[in-house]
């Protein structure tokens, strides 16, 4: 079918929105009318050549991997789901066959090996081109098309009481963030919680924390609406900079530190994590979530500190969780008022205006921004 999507051609271009053709689902696939897609900030470091595309993949690429929608078509094979069902896109896939689903770790399947090859899981073929050149899709889905042709292990059916609009951001953004508190850190009730970066990431790992019992969650942004914000989903302080935070922070802690901190900045860079761990304690844990430059290895730190005051430093992907399970239930806590989505979607853009909505982000005017589909783009 012809639609439109937002493509990029190449590093630091523009997303130009043009017409894009996708094809129909085949064995294992289905086709997705999308109700909206989450802007995260991952697109945005393919964009600027922080994660490089792999071969046999490239540009063109369709950007977009926060999204939900309808099932519109169902290809061969495909169990469990039928067109009209309404679902989430997981941004990793879940096969639930490989060592990594079947020992409880989805985050890890095997099936994300091809993420950023642009080659479907279902035959290594592409389903979607812009004029006659394929297209490689983020995390194999491209939700800044109006629909997407997708392999059934990234997609979680849901309730069909959630509104899909919000049930997008859990996806990726609300998972991410959540579960780098829950999974990853391992909050625990009572703990001090540090979170740097209020983003869309970010601004989860402050509900995480709240919701596992933290007893002080310290938000860190240097944008003051951000760290404002912060204080809406349960921070309980909040400063501008990492160095700033560190002396109030031991005064809190009488002199221990945090015992959890989360690195949710929008660009990672090495000597954020020495600054990270400074303001964690004793037997305390660091978590990374946030990306950077793909290739960069330089990472100044102190072993001495690490190994002898016990730390621990936990990289985390999808928050350390299971699509498959953590959706239904974080769209469940939301249904039951316990977890905030609404909240989060600071602006609504057309797909259009796809760089606005980014420029946006970069400004710092938005918890998410959010590309809402209607019927004049179906
Ligand atoms: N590991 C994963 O599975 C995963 C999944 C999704 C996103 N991410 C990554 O998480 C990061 C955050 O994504 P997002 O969509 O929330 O981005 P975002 O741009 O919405 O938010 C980033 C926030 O960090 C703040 N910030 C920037 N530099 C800072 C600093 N030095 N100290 C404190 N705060 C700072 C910004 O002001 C902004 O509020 C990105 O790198 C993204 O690629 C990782
Ligand atoms: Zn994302
Ligand atoms: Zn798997």
């Amino acid at each position: 079918m012809k639609t439109k999507g937002a493509v990029l051609w190449g590093v630091n271009e523009d997303w130009k929105v043009e017409e894009i053709e996708v094809g129909d689902p085949v064995a294992g696939e289905v086709q997705v009318q999308l109700a909206a897609s989450g802007l995260c900030h991952s697109d945005e470091h393919v964009r600027i050549g922080d994660i490089p595309l792999v071969e046999p993949g490239g540009f063109p690429f369709l950007g977009g991997h926060e999204g939900a929608g309808i099932v519109t078509k169902v290809g061969a094979g495909v169990e469990g789901l039928a067109e009209g069902d309404h679902i989430v896109l997981g941004f990793i896939p879940s096969c639930g066959r490989c060592p990594s689903c079947s020992s409880g770790h989805q985050n890890l399947c095997d099936n994300g090996a091809t993420l950023l090859t642009g080659q479907s899981i279902a035959d290594g073929s592409y389903r979607a081109s812009v004029g006659g050149k394929n297209l490689s899709p983020m995390c194999l889905l491209g939700t800044f098309s109006p629909y997407v042709t997708v392999h059934n292990s990234s997609v979680i059916k849901i309730e069909d009481d959630i509104p899909l609009d919000k049930a997008a951001l859990v996806g990726c953004g609300v998972t991410t963030g959540w579960g780098s508190a829950v999974y990853a850190a391992q909050t625990t009730p009572g703990d001090t919680v540090v979170v740097i970066g209020i983003g869309g990431i970010g601004i989860n790992a402050v509900q995480g924390a709240a919701l596992a019992g933290a007893k002080r969650i310290v938000a860190i942004d240097p944008i003051e609406s951000k760290r404002e914000r912060a204080m809406d989903f349960g921070a309980t302080h909040t400063f501008a900079s990492m160095t700033e935070a560190y002396e109030p922070l031991v005064d809190l802690t009488w002199g221990r530190g945090a015992e959890k901190a989360i690195l949710t900045v929008g660009r990672i860079e090495g000597h954020m994590i020495q600054e990270m761990l400074t303001l964690v304690g004793k037997g305390g844990t660091g978590v990374v979530t946030a990306m950077g430059q793909a290739d960069a290895v330089d990472v100044p730190m102190s072993l001495f500190e690490l190994a002898l005051l016990q730390k621990r430093l936990q990289g985390a992907v999808f928050g350390g969780g299971n699509p498959r399970y953590d959706i239904p239930k974080l769209l469940g806590l939301y249904r039951d008022g316990q977890l905030k989505l609404d909240e989060l979607v600071t602006t609504e853009y057309k797909l259009e205006d796809i760089n606005k909505g980014y420029s946006d982000m970069f400004e710092g005017k938005n918890l998410r921004g959010l590309v809402k589909y209607g019927p004049e783009d179906y």
